[in-house]
């Protein structure tokens, strides 16, 4: 099986969550710099502001990067092409199966990873030509599927020899060493790296995220079928009320619209959509880019030395 540090062309066998409306070219610059595979998050983005982003990343890295592209985006076939004309060299892809970009991005010489929730989507995704694939469990922030990290990664690489990498709580070496041992060769992360001096996201959003206990989240979205993992706010509770009453979807949508950018960008406290993940507990202060990157992978091999098992 291929070294994942081989295949994403970095130090450490890391990738940043391709978060939208937060991972900019200026947080996937930092952690391309800092030794992991940065990714710009496409999102609901036009094929403009993305090739912008990835002219501005062009120009502050030199290391690889890539671009999380959401299949469920009216621009995703725009944004596909767009890789290949800017000689984007990793792709990542959520919300679906990217089966009919994969032969223009195989022939581009693109490595492909989608992020899937489940072994029915990662053998389709082997099957389709995927390089690797993110399993990524329901402790994420974000959109979620059900399976949790500990359950989904060892069946997820039982039944796929292309790499796996893991997504959803992690944040130490502990995390990352879990990982390993259930079978993924590399992780994924968003949450921790919501609170980085490079990240930019609004004061109030990396606050929340310091001050989040381990039961703070909750699951939106659920009647709808898009579930997203949010930290615990007057919106998300107001939300989860109508849900339960079984509103018409306009209700709900007319609470939700824009949060996320209010979040992001505003910081409102109330209203915002502060997406995240269980993990946000055991996150206490801002740091780099390249002290969490650091503080993930130096010396591991120390600490799981020391670890006493059976
Ligand atoms: C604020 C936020 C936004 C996210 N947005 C996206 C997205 O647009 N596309 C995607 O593939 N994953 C998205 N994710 C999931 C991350 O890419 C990553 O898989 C996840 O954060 C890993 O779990 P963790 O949050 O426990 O580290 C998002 C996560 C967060 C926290």
């Amino acid at each position: 099986m291929k070294n994942i540090n081989e295949l994403l062309g970095t130090k450490y066998p890391l990738i940043q969550g391709g978060m939208a409306n937060i991972a900019t070219a200026e947080l996937a610059s930092a952690v391309s710099n800092a030794g992991g595979l940065g990714l710009i998050g496409a999102g609901g983005y036009d094929v403009n502001w993305v090739r912008t982003e990835i002219r501005k990343c062009k120009a502050l890295t030199d290391q690889p990067f890539g671009v999380n592209i959401m299949l469920m985006s009216p621009h995703a076939k725009d944004i596909a092409q767009l890789v290949i004309d800017e000689g984007v060299k990793i792709v990542t892809t959520g919300a679906g199966s990217p089966g009919i970009y994969m032969d223009a991005w195989k022939q581009a010489g693109i490595k492909v990873i989608p992020v899937v929730p489940s072994v029915a989507l990662a053998i389709r995704m082997e099957r389709a030509g995927a390089d690797a694939v993110v399993a990524e469990g329901t402790e994420s922030g974000g959109h979620i599927g059900e399976l949790t990290t500990m359950a989904l990664i060892p069946q997820v690489s039982s039944a796929v020899s292309i790499p796996v990498i893991a997504a959803g709580g992690i944040a130490d070496q502990r995390g990352v060493l879990a990982a390993f041992a259930l079978g993924a060769k590399g992780v994924q992360v968003g949450t921790i790296l919501l609170a980085t001096k490079e990240c930019p996201i609004h004061e109030n959003y990396k606050k929340v995220i310091l001050e989040a206990k381990d039961t703070d989240t909750v699951v939106t979205g659920r009647n709808t079928g898009a579930p997203v993992r949010v930290i615990k706010n007057k919106m998300a509770v107001e939300y989860l009320r109508i849900a339960q009453l079984g509103l018409p979807l306009a209700e709900m949508e007319k609470l939700t619209l824009g949060s996320l950018r209010k979040a992001v960008f505003d910081g409102d406290i109330d209203n915002g959509s502060f997406m995240a993940g269980q993990i946000s507990g055991l996150i206490k202060e801002v740091k780099t880019v390249k002290e969490v990157l650091s503080d993930l992978f130096d010396h591991i091999d120390q600490y799981k030395a020391s670890l006493e098992v059976l």
